[in-house]
């Protein structure tokens, strides 16, 4: 079986580092392109930790710089939850410079999409600005992209807001951007994400796991996306896990728009599950994750890295 030939868009940020480890060791995927965008820390930073992860990995996957800003809403990072560099508690190997492109993340996306002679899946576990202003630009990619399977959103309450999810509330407009844009949409969100949780005595056993155990295992210890005694959320795992077990999660097909004028509710993704709105779908939302079921499928994807 050919693997999927994916783009996979990102802010590392702890639980992206483990995300972007089990699809670069995948069998089933071929990770074509990383790009970057300021999220959970600065473009620069951000950028930063995706060549020194790649670095540890042993993985020359090409790396463009993307959106450094949101379209119009005011950057505000989540250092709070990753530290300040993004990736606190472990001492990683110098950024592989020579893995970066010259070109633009979004210039990057355009020319891998064009070349593949299969369609790409693009995978965003950040905010969606680089993939707005894609369609906004090159229209024509659609043509060539499977579909989109995003970490983001909310059908319930928020993580960033009470009602917004980080990776939307961070820019909603190119949000709203990517959810009109025609292209299939996969969204696993935060009703899936907080459930999507890493026990203390996962952490004990990943940790034995080799070196991305052990690094793992080091950043979870700072990680701030729940607790290490109670549950650290996996939050960007849900969207690789979807696209290599979809059994593990209930999805419904349904319109999902984002707030971008709510007094208090900016940034939410509106998940019309009762057809009130009257609107075509636009998504499968992953609604619920077998949580025992996830936590085996993480541990045993994390074995197979180094
Ligand atoms: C999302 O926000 C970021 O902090 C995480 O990396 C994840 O992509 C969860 O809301
Ligand atoms: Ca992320």
């Amino acid at each position: 079986m050919s693997k999927r030939p994916i783009i996979i868009d990102t802010d590392p940020g702890i639980d992206d580092a483990l995300a972007l480890a089990i699809a670069l060791f995948s069998e089933e995927l071929d990770v074509r392109l990383i790009t970057t965008v300021a999220g959970n820390v600065s473009l620069e930073n951000v950028t930063l930790n995706t060549l020194r992860l790649l670095n540890f990995y042993g993985k020359d996957v090409p790396v463009a710089k993307g959106a450094a800003e949101p379209l119009l809403a005011e950057f505000v990072d989540a250092s709070n939850i990753h530290g300040k560099t993004g990736m606190e508690g472990y001492d990683f190997p110098e950024p592989q410079e020579e893995l970066l492109l010259p070109e633009h993340a979004v210039n990057a996306m355009r020319r891998t999409i064009m070349e593949s002679p299969e369609p790409i899946t693009l995978v965003p576990i950040a905010t969606l600005t680089n993939i707005a202003l894609l369609f906004a630009m090159y229209p024509e990619v659609k043509g060539n992209i499977r579909e989109i399977v995003m970490m983001g959103g909310s059908a319930s309450r928020g993580n960033k807001g009470v009602m917004s999810e980080f990776n939307i509330a961070t820019d909603p407009e190119a949000a709203q951007m990517v959810f009109q844009s025609g292209v299939p949409i996969v969204m696993a969100g935060l009703d899936v994400g907080l459930k999507a949780l890493v026990y203390p005595e996962d952490s004990e056993e990943i940790r034995t796991m080799g070196k991305v155990g052990d690094m793992a295992y080091h950043m979870f210890k700072r990680y701030r996306g729940g607790s290490f005694n109670t549950g650290l959320k996996m939050y960007d795992s849900c969207a690789i896990a979807y696209l290599l077990c979809p059994e593990l999660f209930e999805v419904v097909e349904t319109y999902v728009g984002v707030e971008l004028r709510g007094a208090m509710t900016a940034g939410c993704t509106v998940v019309d599950l009762r057809g009130y709105l009257h609107r075509e779908p636009n998504a499968r939302v992953c609604i619920d994750v077998d949580g025992e079921k996830f936590r085996r499928w993480f541990k045993n994807a994390v074995s197979k890295c180094i």
